[in-house]
């Protein structure tokens, strides 16, 4: 078989190393991929988003089966776009995808259908937000309805901040037309919790649970990033939390979506947050997380291709999705910088020993050299019998690993394992 993944980032890679495994798969393209994922896939320079050339290059290499895993692309049709040519794809069509790609949808869906979430309003003007403002129980939550780089969601402490918020969101337009309308949302607390799940519009099969460290610094200090490490599974995801979301989140969430005609196939990323009221939902993504998935998938153990074709098919409850019974700690290595600004063009050393599985996200080759090409550069994975042996590993691979101006947190899995020993 003759497949193509869509996307550029460690996720990918994750995604690419698990396909690979299949021996049905001939080869796999990457659109546009990066210098690492060179390794494993061929590398074509189309970008995610240019849907035209995506469709072009499946129909001219007759592509059997594509994955498109990052937003943009899923948001603007590119599996609708795929699907018209006949070539079947693992991802949701453009009407599914709303659900990451407007807060304000996806708040509304939780709404209707009774689904647990923050209180909100919703905004089209600024006048009337920062009115609200005035009296809005602080901390408050400002998102931009549309996509913005994960960047369009601010915890606002003080009032002030709140208003700044809406007015660079909705007048200045830093996201552009992804502010034209925003939600102000109630700050909950509770520990994070990240689900991936598989469905395939009726089914939904939650893989192992885990969780993601979004601030820049040590003991979650600095600025929000994409992520820069993980651990699975999330030792606040308990079996009775599980049967809760299960029956009050993902069941309904997809019955929602079904009944609204807009059947969600693919892969629906649950974030929750474990309040003292239960379960809620944070936010949902139409696609796989990073760096959820550099985790997650390197402890399934069933055959990735297998499951998302039986997904594309509607066949998933007939399907097995086992999951192993360790844990994975992935640490990113990031630029010097990241999230604001970062120098580029360090050659990375990758020994050829390492024990751990390397996801690269930010790398180019040039001469035959892998060098940095972005915030995120690598994921390092390990997979071990407990999250503090998983979590050794791949400290000891990040220190074998070298480029320059490199950065990492030092704390990735702390909080879970403290979880875990209380
Ligand atoms: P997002 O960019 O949507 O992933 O959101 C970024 C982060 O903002 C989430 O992971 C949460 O930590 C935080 N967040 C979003 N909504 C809320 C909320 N209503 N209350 C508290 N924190 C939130
Ligand atoms: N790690 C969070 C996300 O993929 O949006």
């Amino acid at each position: 078989m003759k497949l193509l993944v869509v996307g550029s980032g460690g996720r990918e890679h994750a995604i690419i190393k698990k396909l690979k495994q299949n021996k049905g798969v001939e080869t796999i393209y990457a659109l546009p991929g990066n210098g690492g994922i060179a390794k494993d896939a061929v590398c074509v320079d189309i970008s995610a988003t240019d849907i035209e050339k995506i469709v072009s290059f499946a129909v001219e290499n007759k592509i059997d089966y594509a994955v498109v895993a990052p937003d943009d692309p899923l948001v603007l049709g590119c599996v609708d776009a795929l699907e018209e040519k006949g070539i079947p794809c693992f991802g949701p069509r453009k009407a599914a995808a709303i659900i990451e790609g407007s807060k304000v949808f996806s708040k509304n869906l939780m709404k209707k259908y009774g689904i647990p979430t923050a209180e909100y309003k919703v905004f089209d003007n600024s006048e009337d937000a920062l009115k609200y403002i005035e009296t809005a129980p602080i901390p408050t939550v400002i998102k931009a309805d549309g996509l913005a780089l994960g960047k369009g969601v601010i915890i606002a402490q003080t009032r002030e901040e709140a208003k700044n918020a809406v007015i660079s969101i909705m007048n200045d337009k830093q996201f552009g037309k992804s502010g034209d309308k925003i939600v102000v949302e109630e700050f909950l607390e509770g520990p994070e919790v990240s689900v991936l799940s598989f469905t395939d519009g009726n089914a939904v099969v939650p893989m192992i649970s885990s969780m993601d460290h979004k601030r820049a610094g040590d003991n979650d200090t600095g600025l929000n990033t994409g992520g820069m490490g993980t651990v699975a599974p999330n030792p606040y995801y308990t079996k009775s939390v599980a049967e809760e979301c299960m029956q009050r989140i993902f069941l309904p969430t997809v019955k929602a979506m079904k009944a609204e005609g807009r059947t969600f196939k693919g892969c629906l990323y649950f974030g929750l947050m474990i309040t003292e009221n239960g379960p809620k939902v944070i936010e949902y993504n139409c696609r796989f997380g990073d760096p959820e998935t550099q985790v997650v998938l390197p402890l399934l153990e069933s055959d990735l291709l297998t499951v998302m074709q039986a997904v594309t098919n509607e066949t998933l409850a007939d399907t097995e999705v086992k999951f192993s019974d360790k844990s994975a700690a992935c640490v990113i290595m990031a630029s010097k910088g990241y999230p604001v600004k970062y120098e580029k063009g360090y050659e990375i050393t990758i020994p050829e020993d390492i024990a751990a599985d390397v996801f690269v996200a930010g790398a180019k080759l040039s001469d035959g050299k892998l060098l940095t090409n972005g915030g995120r550069v690598l994921g390092v994975t390990s997979v071990a019998d407990n999250l503090k042996s998983a979590l050794e590993l791949s400290y000891k691979a990040v220190e074998k690993i070298h480029f320059d101006n490199a950065f990492y947190r030092r704390d990735i899995g702390a909080r879970a394992l403290k979880a875990l020993e209380a």
